[in-house]
């Protein structure tokens, strides 16, 4: 018997139905959504959409073509996550946390959405940056600073003297905007800048490589560039980057291509089109003067040689950080000092003043004999060496108000100077004054 077959109705006819629904429900949808000035537009917009995302879901389930089944599955993937999104964006917008844009643009929404995510990143990059405001100073004044007349002077002009009298600085008499300190390692170019960030008013940006760097791709670029934002808009300012070598090494064959968009970046901000820089000072300290890209050197108007201090810069170092410490050093017992020390940094010098002052205390732990000797009316112990006549003690056996140290003297430092040694070869002298006779001046 021959069974009549069902007539089944071909599924294609009723896709044709749901397509055009479908297709009418998203249009409309996004129409709303794009041009809506109101809450309440975009939420029928949404509605709309979420409508059509039903039917579609049916149009896959009912699509017998594979082929044609995977695309429309693309599609609602894609549609989905588009309505996630503008899902959250109408939350935004009911809490107030994005402001509506009721010029009715078409595409409001997205160009909304993006200057939304500017201002994220941009203030995201801003308290990165925060970090690098000196907000308490350091304390360290120009008279702690030893020698370096000429690079104090260049920087009191470039640092004090445009923000105490601006009216001064007109026409040609623009103030510095880049200044380098270079020259051997501890020799105080950071504490030079110490100095500037305790006495000049303004902000003062301290930054290295690692507040500017990023493992991100465009990223350092765009921390520069909020920085040098950053510094714009609260001039007066100082953006003091310290070993700035690391930073701004010469653009070469070997350079990977984020350390050149970082250079790049830099020149761009010093000396750019359209900023206003006035107010603004760099501020760049490194001891490899001659690793710097050639166009930031020139960045640098003024170069400053920080050599290694003098004689007399050195006896007013040794004196000056025994201020607060009691000697029974001599001037001549300073000045000899000063001349034993020839080829010593400043770094050198605090550290051998800081072995010499150690020494008393030393004396007093291996001490075997005490004496007592009046301090202020009251009797207190002091070491004495052991040929000498005293008590047997030790000086555990004694307690902190009982003890007089005993005050630093000469023979200290000479014990001192024995176990020190200078950090600064020659060889490296030489090229610094190399590279001074070429692009620098002395400070
Ligand atoms: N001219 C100076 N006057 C007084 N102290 C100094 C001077 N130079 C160096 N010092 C002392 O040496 C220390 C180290 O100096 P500083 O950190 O400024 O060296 P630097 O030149 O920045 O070295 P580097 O190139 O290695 O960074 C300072 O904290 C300070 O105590
Ligand atoms: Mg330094």
């Amino acid at each position: 018997m021959n069974i009549p077959m069902p007539q089944v109705k071909p599924i294609t006819q009723d896709n044709t139905k749901l397509q055009s629904e479908v297709i009418g429900l998203f249009k409309s949808g996004d129409l709303k959504w794009n041009t809506g000035g109101t809450i309440q537009e975009k939420k029928d917009g949404l509605n709309c959409v979420l409508q059509g995302l039903r039917k579609l879901q049916l149009w896959i389930e009912r699509e017998y073509d594979v082929e044609k089944k995977k695309s429309l599955q693309n599609q609602y993937d894609a549609r989905r996550e588009e309505t996630c999104k503008r899902l959250e964006t109408l939350e935004k917008y009911e809490k107030g946390e994005i402001v509506q844009d009721t010029s009715g643009n078409g595409g409001s929404n997205q160009q909304q959405q993006k200057k939304q995510g500017e201002k994220d990143t941009k203030s995201e990059l801003s308290n990165a940056l925060s970090d690098a405001i000196v907000k308490d100073k350091p304390n360290v004044k120009w008279t702690d600073i030893a020698g370096l007349e000429a690079a104090k002077s260049a920087l009191q002009e470039a640092v004090l003297l445009p923000i105490k009298f601006p009216d001064f600085f007109e026409g040609a008499r623009t103030p510095w905007k880049g200044i380098l300190m270079y020259g051997p390692p501890g020799t105080g170019k950071t504490y030079l800048a110490k100095a500037c960030a305790t006495e000049a008013e303004g902000t003062f940006f301290s930054v290295s490589s690692a507040d500017l760097i990023s493992k991100y791709v465009g990223e350092s670029e765009k921390l520069i560039k909020t920085l040098f934002t950053m510094a714009r808009e609260q001039k007066p300012s100082i953006i003091f980057i310290d070993e700035i070598d690391s930073m701004c090494g010469a653009r070469g064959e070997g350079q990977n291509d984020a350390s050149r968009r970082v250079i790049t970046e830099f020149l761009v901000q010093m000396q750019g089109v359209g900023h206003d820089d006035k107010g603004v000072l760099v501020l760049g300290a490194t001891n490899l003067p001659w690793a710097l890209d050639t166009a930031i050197r020139r960045r640098f108007e003024k170069r400053i040689y920080i050599p290694l201090p003098d004689v007399q810069a050195r006896e007013y170092m040794i004196q000056n950080s025994l201020k607060q410490t009691k000697t029974t050093l001599t001037k001549e017992q300073f000045e000899d000092l000063a001349v034993k020390t020839e080829g010593y940094s400043g770094s050198d010098i605090s550290v051998l003043v800081r072995d010499a002052v150690y020494e008393p205390v030393r004396k007093l732990q291996s001490a075997k004999k005490f004496k007592q000797i009046p301090v202020n009316g009251q009797l207190k112990w002091t070491p004495v060496a052991e040929n000498e006549d005293g008590t047997p003690k030790t000086f555990m056996e004694l307690s902190q108000g009982d003890i007089a140290i005993p005050d630093v003297c000469y023979n200290d430092f000479l014990l001192a100077l024995k176990k020190s040694k200078k950090s600064v070869s020659q060889d490296q002298l030489g090229d610094f004054e190399k590279w001074t006779k070429e692009f620098g001046q002395e400070g």
